[in-house]
C-alpha cells in the first residue's frame, strides 16, 4: 500500500474517510466538529478534564476479527494518529433504524441528563464500557462504571441516575461488522519500509511542501533513524500533554513522530525478575500488569487522570515530561526502575534516580529517547507502598504522592527507598528519610526524626495546590503510616 502524504485515511461507520489537507496539530475534535460535522461531540476544556468530547478509537484486534475500542479524549488526540485506525462518535450508536443503543435508552429511562453538554461523552465511556464487558460475558459493578466516569463531568444531573443508567443498561457490543475489512485495507505497515537502494523510507502520514511531517514509523529503528535526522522532532506517545501544548500554547511542531503505530514499544517482555515496559504501552495495561505485584503503585495509577486520559498516556511520556508533581516516577523511583535509552542503533540504561538533572531537565542527549522502562517484579519479603494525596480523590493534581519499598529483617527496616513529587523541582528520592529509617526498628523512628530528616532534604516553599506546612506534614505522616501498617500487617523476610 502506497501512504498518500496529505491523507489521514480512518474508518468511520462502515466507510472508509479521508482527511485531506488538514494540519499535523488538527484536533480529532475539530475535525469531528467542523469537518464531520458531527456536533454530538462537545468541547467543555480542550485539556483532557471534562469529559464532553470522549470518542472511541478502534484498532484491529491480535486475531484480525474483531475491533478493541479505548475511549479517548478527541480534544487531546491529533488526527493524525487515528491513521489506520477507527473512529466512533457519539453519532454512530444509533442503529439505522433509530433505536437507541442501550446505554442511550437507560440514560432516558434513569433521567440521566439534564443540559445535556456532557451527555455525549458520558454515553460514549459508558458505550465503551459495554462494549468490553459485552466481549467477556460480564456485567460491570458499580466501581467500574464509577471508575470509567471518573473523566466525565456533570454540573446539572447527579451521578446517580447515570450510574443507574450504567447499571440498567444490558452489555452490548459497537457495531462494526462492516469495518474490520475497512481496517485491513487501510492499515499502515507493519514492518520498515526500504527503498529501492536500500535505504529505510519512513513514510509520513502528512508532509507539508515545506518538508515539515508527520510521521508514524513501524519499527524503533525507524524512530530512531529519523530522530537522528531530525533531533528537534516532538515525540508524541498518549498525546495528554502534547495535545495541552497544541490546544493551550498553540504549539505546532515542525515535526512529529508518533510512537502508537510501532508494535515494539507497545509491547511488554518478562522475565522470571523484570517487566521492560515499551514506551508506547498506555498507563491503562501498566495498571493491569502491576494490579497484583504492587498493588498500591495500580491505586495511583487509578488515580491518574481518568480512563480516557490513561489509554493512551504512557510511563515514557510521563517521565520525559518531568513534570515535579508526574505520578508515575515516586513508585519507579522507589523501585529502581531503569530505562534503556536509545540513539541511533546504541542503547544505555540509566536509573531513574539519576535522570533528571534539573526542573524539566533530563539526561537525555540529543536524538536520543526512551524505548522502555525496566521494572523489577517484587521479592519475598520486600514491602512496597504508595499513596496520592489530591484535593479531590478522582482526576486531581498530587498535592504529593510518597513512594515507598523495603524490606523488614530482624524486626529492622532494610534496603529503605522513599521517593516523592510535589516537593522538589523535580520527583526525586530522599537519602536522608532513608537513612533516617535504614537499620532501625520501627519503636526508634519518631515523627520528630521524620520531619528532620524532611527539613533537611527539600527547600520549604509554598506552591499553588498545597503549602509546605501541609505537604511536609503530609510527606511525613505517609512514611509513618506505611512503617506502621508494614509492622502491624507482619513484613517480614
Ligand atoms: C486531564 C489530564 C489529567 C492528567 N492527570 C495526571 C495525573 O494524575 N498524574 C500525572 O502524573 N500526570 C497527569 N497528566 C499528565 C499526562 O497525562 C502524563 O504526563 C502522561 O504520562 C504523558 O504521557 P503521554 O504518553 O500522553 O505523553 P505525550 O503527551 O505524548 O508526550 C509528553 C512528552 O514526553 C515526550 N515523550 C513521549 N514519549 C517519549 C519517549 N519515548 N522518549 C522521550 N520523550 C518522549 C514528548 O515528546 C513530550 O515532550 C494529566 C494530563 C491531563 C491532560
Ligand atoms: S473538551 Fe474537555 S476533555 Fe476534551
Ligand atoms: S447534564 Fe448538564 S452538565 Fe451534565
Amino acid at each position: 500500500m502506497t501512504q498518500v502524504t496529505n491523507t489521514v485515511r480512518f474508518v468511520l461507520d462502515g466507510q472508509i474517510k479521508e482527511a485531506v489537507g488538514v494540519r499535523r496539530t488538527t484536533t480529532v475534535l475539530d475535525y469531528v466538529r467542523e469537518s464531520l460535522h458531527r456536533t454530538g461531540t462537545k468541547e467543555g476544556c480542550a485539556e483532557g478534564d471534562c469529559g464532553a468530547c470522549v470518542v472511541l478509537v478502534g484498532e484491529l484486534a491480535a486475531d484480525g476479527k474483531t475491533v478493541n475500542y479505548i475511549p479517548t479524549n478527541s480534544c487531546m488526540q491529533l488526527l493524525p494518529s487515528l491513521d489506520g485506525k477507527s473512529l466512533k462518535t457519539v453519532e454512530s450508536l444509533q442503529s439505522a433504524d433509530g433505536t437507541l443503543h442501550p446505554v442511550q435508552e437507560a440514560m432516558v429511562t434513569c433521567h440521566g441528563s439534564q443540559c445535556g453538554f456532557c451527555t455525549p461523552g458520558i454515553v460514549m465511556s459508558l458505550a465503551g464500557l459495554s462494549d468490553t464487558h459485552a466481549k467477556c460475558g460480564t456485567c460491570p459493578s458499580r466501581t467500574q462504571i464509577n471508575d470509567v466516569l471518573q473523566g466525565n463531568l456533570c454540573r446539572c444531573t447527579g451521578y446517580k441516575p447515570i450510574v443507574d443508567a450504567a447499571l440498567q443498561a444490558s452489555p452490548t457490543l459497537i457495531q462494526d461488522a462492516a469495518d474490520v475489512a475497512l481496517l485491513k485495507q487501510i492499515q499502515r505497515p507493519t514492518e520498515a519500509t526500504i527503498g529501492l537502494d536500500g535505504q529505510t523510507v519512513i513514510q509520513p502520514v502528512l508532509r507539508t511542501k515545506k518538508g515539515n511531517e508527520f510521521v508514524a514509523p513501524a519499527t524503533i529503528a525507524e524512530v530512531a533513524e529519523y530522530l537522528l535526522a531530525h533531533p528537534k522532532a516532538s515525540l508524541l506517545a498518549g498525546s495528554t500533554e502534547i495535545g495541552l501544548h497544541v490546544n493551550k500554547q498553540f504549539s505546532r511542531p515542525d515535526h512529529i513522530v508518533y510512537l502508537g503505530n510501532v508494535a515494539e514499544l507497545k509491547a511488554i517482555k518478562e522475565t522470571a525478575t523484570h517487566w521492560t515496559i515499551g514506551a508506547a504501552v498506555s498507563l491503562t495495561a501498566v495498571e493491569s500488569l502491576v494490579a497484583s505485584a504492587y498493588p498500591d503503585f495500580a491505586e495511583v495509577l487509578r488515580r491518574f487522570g481518568s480512563p480516557p486520559i490513561r489509554s493512551t498516556a504512557t510511563l515514557a511520556g510521563n517521565i520525559a515530561n518531568g513534570s515535579p508533581i508526574g505520578d508515575s516516577m515516586p513508585c519507579l523511583m522507589a523501585l529502581d526502575a531503569e530505562l534503556i535509552l536509545r540513539k541511533g542503533d546504541k542503547t544505555r540504561k540509566v536509573s531513574i534516580n539519576n535522570f533528571y538533572t534539573g526542573m524539566k531537565a533530563n539526561a537525555l542527549q540529543s536524538g536520543e529517547f526512551i524505548e522502555a522502562v525496566v521494572l523489577r517484579k517484587a521479592t519475598a519479603g520486600m514491602a512496597f507502598r504508595a499513596h496520592k494525596v489530591s484535593k479531590r480523590f478522582d482526576q486531581d493534581i498530587s498535592a504529593t504522592c510518597c513512594a515507598m519499598s523495603f524490606e523488614v529483617a530482624g524486626g529492622t527496616f532494610k534496603n529503605v527507598r522513599v521517593a516523592y513529587n510535589g516537593l522538589s523541582p523535580y520527583p526525586m528520592r530522599a537519602a536522608k528519610i532513608e537513612a533516617a529509617i535504614e537499620g532501625k526498628s520501627a519503636d526508634q523512628i519518631t515523627a520528630d526524626s521524620i520531619d528532620d530528616a524532611i527539613a533537611a532534604s527539600f527547600t520549604a516553599r509554598d506552591g499553588l495546590r498545597a503549602t509546605w506546612a501541609y505537604r511536609s506534614l503530609v510527606a511525613r505522616n505517609l512514611v509513618m503510616q506505611f512503617l506502621e501498617e508494614s509492622t502491624s500487617e507482619g513484613v517480614t523476610a
